[in-house]
């Protein structure tokens, strides 16, 4: 029988308000640390106070569009946390809304 370890860290990319923000809170809710991004300081700032869990949540400024951010927030969740082990892809746009 496997012993499989739980889940403790996840990424979710833009996560500073909508969908990201309910999943952070909702794996907060669950136990484990996230690390969120969006590309603007103020809103992840919102979004920390929102969450109000102190140390375990992580948020990096940038855009998912930039692959120095990317190395740069993997490797600083694994850094506070210890593990990085779910990845939420959540940053997206709809490029057919509009007129
Ligand atoms: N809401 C819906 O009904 C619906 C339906 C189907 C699919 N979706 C998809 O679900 C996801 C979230 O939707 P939502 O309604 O929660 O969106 P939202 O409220 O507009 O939130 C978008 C989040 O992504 C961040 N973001 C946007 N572009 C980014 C980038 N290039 N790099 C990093 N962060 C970025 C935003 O922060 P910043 O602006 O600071 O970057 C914000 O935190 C999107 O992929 C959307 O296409 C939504």
């Amino acid at each position: 029988m496997s012993v499989q370890t739980p889940a403790r860290t996840a990424l979710i990319t833009g996560g500073s308000r909508g969908i990201g923000l309910a999943v952070a809170g909702e794996l907060l809710d669950r136990g484990m640390s996230v690390c969120i991004t969006g590309r603007k300081q103020p809103g992840l700032d919102a979004a920390v106070d929102e969450l109000a869990e102190g140390d375990r949540v992580l948020a990096v400024a940038g855009s998912t569009a930039d692959p120095e951010h990317r190395a740069r927030t993997v490797a600083l969740a694994v850094e506070r946390f210890g593990s990085l082990d779910i990845l939420v892809n959540n940053a997206g746009i709809n490029p057919t809304s509009g007129p």
